[in-house]
């Protein structure tokens, strides 16, 4: 069974190699997919996209016409794949559910930590030789401190165990708290999160046309002033405007972020200046430093989640191709 899979770096080819216990046939494409390299995939049986892959209509069209049923994504989140399209053309689309929720957790936790600290002020006045010592740098103990987690999935929860560790305060909400979850943290309704939190971390999904903008300017007017705020979920649940002036007027300390939106355009390409990035918001964000940290969506970037995504691929396919199914399919 022949299997292209797209946005393969060279550091991960050795991880798809060794964990192809089905021997299926790889053909691997660095880049992730778009309109241009769609034809990659013509002789294949099937197709292994990623996040910010474009999954849209004209490429679903385009595997289609090859005769490809399988369209498969190794992320959790699917924003990026058109649900509707792939069942107007029979095309069957799945997911990987959860991989290593250290990944994502760790990462958020370190951004968090990070500006809790005022670490990256600090980093940007001593780069340029300058010692002196501002208020801004005066900071809170994070065992004194209370952490709001929106959203206690898996991701939510691991970030909870870490600050929980750390002697943190954790408050979380979420409409189906885990037992677990509920053993861990404090639920509470996201108006008290929000007031108590020194640090707030989101970990929703992002569902096009209805949670844009879930954190808005109510929603950060809310939050404790002086608060910082993390995002490692999509840049879309965020409203850049809203979090600029909630810098300004000091109710955010700091917003820390791996996700931005229009992905697309924008992770894994390399500009000449700020003014080049092609999404107003973001650069507005750049310009933010250091109050604003960004990373490039590398939050699922580690050795133990690259290869949670790789196994569970790989047995979604095992699985489609031997039983017709899969559990983790994702329907419109
Ligand atoms: C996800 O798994 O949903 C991610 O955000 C990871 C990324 C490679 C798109």
């Amino acid at each position: 069974v022949k299997i292209t899979s797209y946005g393969v770096r060279p550091i991960e080819q050795p991880y798809f190699d060794k964990l192809n216990k089905y021997d299926f046939d790889m053909t691997y494409v660095e880049e992730l997919l778009t309109h241009d390299n769609v034809t990659a995939a013509q002789g294949a049986d099937a197709v292994l996209v990623r996040g910010n892959c474009v999954v849209d209509r004209q490429n679903l069209e385009a595997f289609a016409g090859w005769g490809i049923k399988y369209v498969f994504t190794r992320s959790v989140g699917f924003n990026h794949m058109d649900l509707q399209a792939a069942a107007d053309l029979g095309i069957e689309m799945a997911r990987v559910p959860g991989y290593s929720p250290y990944a994502v957790a760790e990462l958020a936790f370190t951004l968090g930590m990070t500006l809790f600290r005022h670490v990256n002020l600090a980093i940007s006045q001593t780069r340029q030789a300058d010692f002196t010592i501002s208020n801004a740098m005066f900071s809170k103990e994070i065992h004194t401190a209370t952490v709001g987690i929106v959203g206690i999935g898996r991701l939510g929860y691991t970030e909870a165990k870490l600050y929980k560790a750390l002697g943190a305060k954790v408050v979380a909400y979420d409409p189906y708290p885990s037992d677990a979850a509920k053993e861990l943290a404090e639920l509470v309704d996201l108006p008290t999160l929000l007031a108590q939190s020194d640090i707030v971390s989101i970990h929703v999904p992002y569902f096009p046309g209805k949670n844009e903008d879930l954190v808005n300017t109510d929603f950060i007017q809310q939050m404790k002033s002086g608060a910082v705020l993390i995002n490692t979920a999509r840049g879309e649940l965020a409203n850049v405007p809203a979090i600029l002036k909630g810098l300004e007027d000091g109710h955010l300390s700091g917003y820390g972020t791996d996700v931005v939106a229009d992905e697309v355009a924008i992770i894994g390409k390399q500009f000449a200046s700020v003014n080049e990035v092609p999404n107003q918001g973001v650069q507005d964000l750049l310009r933010a430093n250091p109050k604003v940290l960004i990373t490039p969506h590398v939050g699922s970037y580690t050795e133990p989640a690259l290869q949670d995504m790789i196994r569970i691929s790989y047995d979604n396919f095992h699985d489609i191709l031997t039983t017709g199914k899969t559990a983790n399919a994702i329907h419109a």
